[in-house]
């Protein structure tokens, strides 16, 4: 995680560091801090907290026109002063920035930098401190760089400055993302496009295990053995104003309520000639010639592709296994003899699923990465990418990434069907459009979603999801999102199972969040509500019309009954939000967690 930015240029780089970090805290938020250098040498600004908190520390009347900044989420040693970045070599000529994990940075230590006292208790100093041995052995900075990056394991996307040479940053990357932008008169560096975007579209991606030395006025691309690459830059095409929260309060909120918009944009965007949706050829090929599809994904993602595994062997008639990808990583199962690998990634830079996606390719596997991110890792690695359309994602809480992982994976399973000559009796296009039109009255209905936090969920430390079959998965995301947001500890259980041991912890009052949307398995869910009730539990039901009955706190539109997890987490993502809200939790950035998790 982190995220890592840098300026070169004629201006003063404080405040450009700044902004860019603040778009970059979705990626880590437990300390920050930046170094700026000119003529007369390097200052460094860090501190425990938020961008907020370094701000306010960052002497103003430095000028400088280089710099590098960070901002945190710990792995090697507790959020702190003096583990933020940047750290320094022991002589303050090297400042060095980093992303990543040095997985052998103890024996590195022993190795090479035994008798360096260190400051911190990070695997980033160990870098800083041995790029500066490998100078005092005679090496110049590029070299001495290529050199350390020769003997590092692990993952890092990092900017380095040598106050001898104003005039570079120098920056590497293996694993870790990494972008180089390019502008008139300067250049930047960022982890994400999103972070520089306010001084330039124009970016020049980086792959595994190259440098840079990135100056005013040049960017030279180099690999590990020297040599110089070549790249055309590209134009990221993200507008400015959907990276901003504008009147909402919340990144979260806002994007709650762009999910119709994302729906009837994936609508668009995959309908093809004749009003039909298509997907790209060689994708729904590969479908067929899988005998059986891994589904590979983290967190929230992982529960979208709950719901795919139902969609691709309901309409297609494949079978599915989803996994759990930091998991799957240590404990593959045996494969079939054709498999079809499907890698669910909002970000598309999670580590654990990309540690999946590197063995798989190994093992001459085809890979399909799903994800809201063109260009990222996964799906520059994978075969094929299929994309979510669903515009930047900030708030740390997945929402709107969710139900368009979904909505994607059920255009993907009925184009396979049909592409199979199996006979859907629906039209997917008219049925999605009817999901973005219910999901419409649900953003609309936030007041009630309010008062439904307020009535069950002010003061309780504990809540229940259940539900069967689609609601079961659905209520494994309500769950998630209570929880990281509101610290309410929530788990989401199958109806039936609860009885299997959880409901001993159900009391007096305990609230349970029932879905009921599944027609087939509507009395058995009842049933289940009948049980937690005798036992004493506050009874929450969220029911679609045509199944609702008079105990309903919440009637869902009528959707088709495929696509009820389209809408029916909506309710779920608005509870959570006010309940988080109601705790005085920070909604967009909840403790301890960052976005993007590009550590395993
Ligand atoms: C929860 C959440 C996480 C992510 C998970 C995978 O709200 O956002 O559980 O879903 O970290 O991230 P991606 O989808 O980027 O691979």
């Amino acid at each position: 995680m982190c995220g890592i930015v840098g300026y070169i240029g004629q201006q003063d780089s404080k405040e450009i560091l700044l902004k860019g970090l603040e778009k970059l805290e979705y990626r880590g938020y437990d300390s920050a801090g930046i170094a700026v250098m000119n003529e007369q040498g390097v200052r460094v600004f860090k501190e425990k907290g938020r961008i907020a908190v370094l701000r306010d520390i960052v002497d103003e009347s430095v000028q400088a026109p280089v710099g590098i900044g960070h901002t945190r989420w710990a792995t090697h040693g507790v959020p702190s002063k003096v583990n933020a970045h940047p750290h320094q070599s022991n002589s303050s000529r090297f400042t060095l920035v980093h992303n990543g994990v040095i997985e052998n940075y103890s024996i590195l230590q022993r190795e090479y930098i035994q008798n360096v006292q260190l400051k911190s208790e990070t695997d980033t100093e160990i870098i800083v401190q041995i790029i500066e041995r490998f100078v005092n052995e005679g090496l110049d900075t590029e070299a001495a760089l290529r050199k350390t990056l020769s003997i590092l394991k692990g993952s890092y996307a990092l900017a380095l400055l040598d106050h001898e040479d104003a005039n570079t940053i120098y920056v590497a990357k293996n694993k870790s993302p990494l972008l180089v932008g390019l502008g008139d008169n300067f250049n930047v560096v960022a982890s994400d496009a999103m972070a520089m975007l306010q001084v330039t579209d124009q970016y020049v991606e980086l792959m595994d295990k190259e440098m840079v030395l990135v100056r005013e006025d040049e960017v030279i691309i180099k690999n590990l053995d020297g040599e110089v690459i070549s790249r055309n830059p590209y134009t990221a095409e993200l507008d400015a104003s959907d990276i901003e929260k504008g009147t909402y309060p919340h990144y979260m909120l806002k994007e709650i309520d762009e999910q119709p918009l994302v729906m009837r944009k994936i609508i668009q965007q995959y309908q093809g000639n004749e009003n039909r949706l298509t997907i790209n050829k060689e994708i729904v090929e590969a479908m067929n010639a899988a005998d059986r599809i891994y589904i590979v994904a983290a967190g929230t993602s992982y529960h979208a592709g709950l719901v795919g595994k139902h969609y691709i062997e309901k309409m297609a008639r494949i079978p599915v296994e989803v996994h759990v990808a930091s998991e799957f990583a240590y404990n593959m199962p045996i494969l079939s003899e054709n498999p079809l690998f499907i890698f669910i990634s909002q970000s598309g830079e999670t580590a654990d699923s990309r540690g999946v996606l590197v063995q798989v390719k190994e093992l001459g596997h085809k890979a399909l990465t799903i994800t809201n991110v063109p260009g990222s890792t996964l799906s520059r690695e994978a075969d094929y990418t299929l994309l979510l359309h669903a515009g930047p994602e900030i708030a740390v809480a997945s929402t709107k990434a969710y139900t368009a992982q979904i909505a994607v994976l059920s255009i993907l399973a009925a184009v396979t069907a049909e592409s199979k000559g199996i006979n859907l009796e629906f039209d997917l296009i008219q049925e999605l459009g009817i999901v973005a039109n219910a999901m419409e009255v649900l953003c609309d209905a936030k007041e009630e979603m309010e008062e439904i936090a307020r009535e069950y969920l002010s003061t309780t430390r504990n809540c229940f999801f259940i539900g069967r079959t689609l609601d079961f998965y659905v209520g494994l995301e309500g769950a998630l999102k209570l929880k990281e947001i509101s610290y309410i500890q929530a788990e989401g259980f199958a109806g039936g199972e609860l009885k299997h041991g959880t409901i001993a912890l159900i009391e007096n009052g305990t609230p349970i969040i029932a879905l009921a949307t599944q027609e087939h398995v509507n009395l058995g869910i009842r049933g289940n509500v009948k049980e937690v009730v005798a036992r004493g539990a506050n009874p929450c039901i969220i029911s679609m019309k045509g199944l609702e009955e008079e105990e309903d706190r919440y009637v869902l539109p009528t959707v088709n009954e495929m696509l009820t997890p389209l809408v029916s987490v909506i309710p779920l993502q608005l509870i959570s939000y006010y309940a988080a809200l109601h705790r005085d939790c920070d909604v967009d950035k909840p403790r301890n967690l960052a976005k993007s998790v590009t550590v395993e």
